[in-house]
């Protein structure tokens, strides 16, 4: 059955499955609609770009610094242009008609015009600037089409980890360019965690004199096969706050600063020991754990995981908390603020005589009401300035502060039982791929991670609207984001790496409604596009492994195995021989055809080597007639 499925397989993708895309689904996340027009709209350096007012014309000259760069000209910009001239368009005309952050493109042989206000408006040239195909000779055409589109959720969200390792501001802001390219309008920004503090706090300097560097780093994976000896420092000022502020919203980019609180935070205590149930305990070490320096005394963590010294709900606590949100505040003008709330061991609150009066006299019933308690007292602080908190799903635990976002990430249940309490809801759980710290494949050529498997076919095939849930209770699904966490991230190249193609598939169960969603399509056609313009652009990703490829073992005495290009421009290298493919390895350049003597097998390992010399992981594909050391399938 195996063997005709696969030949069958093969026919339809030889049937024109793998054709050329049309210009018309080139675009990630997938618009609500486009129609096809006829003909074709030139454009060559003749062309004008048109915008009337201040924001069109800064969204035109995104456009044009676009162009240049692709194109290889500049377009004259002008403030309207004559009804014979070939131009692109930019107007907000007819906006009102469309919903918040939706745009319409018409494009016909002389006019490309680009219809939206605001994010919409932005929308639409990100649109624009993914039909422009790469440069051809001197002129660059783009079929006639219509599009109209609009967002599924009003929250497309990214959280990035900068505490466990720091990135610079120059790469959050390349970061924030990727995101707004794919319409994803939130970054949510892990700004404090046990590793290190990394945001300027004025009334206490000590958050970043100390608690922003740790004084060296496990190697490898958890537990560790030693230390690194190497400090790991970094803050972002308030000033270089308030930039990476004003260049996201320039983009549409809401930027969400976390504060975590109660746990995951041993930076702060090493800072402020009082902020601990415990001043004078040491942090939490464990034996076999590679420590750079003392063990005694309070310090910023250098190992990975959920640590017992946590916040203690005292008055100092809170003041402090208080005064620290007071500055976040200042800086971030987000409606939502991000407290954490995830992952705060409850150890030390039993043992603390403190704590334990506290919830005697406040009516406690064991720690999860006491975290509740904590909770609330910094949400009714919040809302007192006129914002809302947004927490990871433990916030429910004790019961849920009444104006909660919750932001669920174990599972979908966090996020199911919150839509029941009426509450907002972010989904972004780790068991449908949103977790993208994870492995993309399973090969050992994958670099060290945290673990877990979430290729990014799992985050495209999942649905961020819960079927548990009522109509009336989906309405409070705001939203679904992915996460990179960094434990065992430090380059920037590595956290690109992690993100894509992930990021994309996000972008599209975000963006386009679930009936526009097609997996084949996004694999096929447009993501090796869109691949090919990060190779050329410097941007590091993960490359695909070749489409088509079976997985696993086939069966069969002889085989036709049709390949195609997962990013375009690139090689695919294979061997039969069991040795491992690279470029001097035979070049796919039609089927690879393998006949297999009765009870035997031949393994077919691929390797992908793109233009710029990424390469993919290299796979392996057992193909058998029988082979007595393969289970029959
Ligand atoms: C989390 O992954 N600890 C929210």
């Amino acid at each position: 059955m195996k063997k005709i499925s696969f030949f069958l397989c093969l026919a339809l993708l030889s049937a024109g499955a793998f054709a050329q895309s049309a210009a018309t689904s080139r675009i990630i996340p997938m618009p609500v609609s486009v129609k096809p027009g006829s003909g074709q709209f030139i454009l060559d350096n003749a062309t004008v770009l048109a915008a009337s007012d201040a924001e069109g014309m800064r969204m035109a000259d995104l456009l044009n610094a676009y162009i240049v760069s692709h194109a290889g000209f500049a377009l004259r910009e002008v403030k309207s242009a004559t009804a014979g001239q070939k131009a692109i368009v930019l107007t907000k005309e007819g906006a009102e008609q469309l919903s918040a952050e939706g745009y319409r493109i018409k494009i016909t042989a002389n006019r490309f015009t680009l219809t939206g206000k605001g994010a919409g408006l932005f929308y639409a040239v990100q649109s624009a600037m993914q039909l422009l195909p790469e440069k051809s000779g001197s002129v660059v055409s783009v079929p006639a089409t219509e599009i109209s589109d609009q967002p599924r959720f009003s929250y497309r969200g990214t959280m990035l980890d900068v505490s466990r390792h720091f990135q610079p501001v120059s790469f959050i802001k390349k970061y924030i360019d990727l995101l707004a390219a794919y319409k994803i309008n939130t970054f949510h920004w892990h700004l404090t965690d046990d590793q290190g503090w990394r945001l300027e706090i004025k009334k206490y300097p000590k958050l970043t004199s100390v608690g922003s560097t740790r004084a060296g780093t496990i190697i490898g994976h958890y537990p560790g096969t030693g230390n690194d000896l190497m400090p790991h420092s970094g803050f972002y000022t308030q000033e270089q706050a308030k930039e990476v502020v004003r260049y996201a919203a320039e983009r549409f980019i809401t930027v969400v600063p976390e504060i975590e609180m109660p746990g995951h935070a041993s930076a702060a205590i090493a800072a402020y020991p009082e902020l601990s149930c415990f001043p004078e305990r040491d942090t939490p070490v464990g034996p076999k754990t590679a420590w750079a320096g003392s063990r005694k005394g309070k310090h910023v963590q250098q190992t990975f995981g959920v640590f017992d010294d946590v916040f203690v709900p005292s008055e100092n606590t809170f003041s402090f908390l208080q005064n620290v949100l007071d500055e976040v505040i200042a800086i971030f003008p987000s409606k939502y603020i991000h407290i954490g709330g995830d992952e705060c061991p409850k150890t030390y609150w039993k043992e603390s005589a403190f704590c334990q009066q506290l919830m005697k006299e406040k009516g406690l019933k064991d720690e999860h009401e006491l975290q509740s308690y904590f909770i609330q007292r910094i949400e009714k602080y919040i809302n007192g300035k006129g914002r809302s908190i947004i927490g990871w799903d433990e916030i429910l635990e004790g019961g849920l502060a009444p104006n909660a976002t919750v932001m669920s990430w174990r599972g979908e249940a966090g996020g199911i039982e919150a839509a029941k309490q009426n509450h907002d809801v972010i989904m972004t759980p780790g068991s449908q791929g949103l977790y993208i710290d994870h492995k993309q494949s399973n090969s050992p050529d994958e670099p060290v991670t945290i673990g877990g498997f979430a290729p990014y076919t799992k985050a495209y095939s999942y649905d961020p609207v819960p079927k548990e849930l009522n109509d009336d209770q989906k309405k409070y699904i705001k939203g679904v984001q992915a996460n990179l966490w960094t434990e065992y991230i430090e380059p920037g190249s590595k956290i690109e790496y992690q993100a894509l193609p992930r990021l994309l598939a996000l972008s599209e169960i975000a963006w386009s409604p679930v009936a526009r969603k097609d997996l084949k399509n996004f694999s096929e056609d447009r993501l090796p596009l869109h691949l090919a313009r990060f190779d050329k652009s410097g941007i590091s990703y993960w490359v695909p492994t070749p489409v088509g490829l079976p997985e696993g073992t086939i069966h069969g005495d002889a085989f036709n195995i049709e390949l195609k290009q997962p990013v375009k421009g690139s090689k695919i290298y294979y061997t039969i021989d069991g040795f491992r493919p690279s470029e001097t390895s035979t070049p796919y350049d039609s089927a690879i055809k393998v006949v297999v003597p009765k009870g035997e097998k031949r393994i077919l390992k691929t390797i992908v080597i793109t233009p710029n010399g990424r390469r993919s992981v290299v796979t392996e594909t057992i193909l058998s007639n029988g082979a007595t050391d393969v289970k029959a399938k």
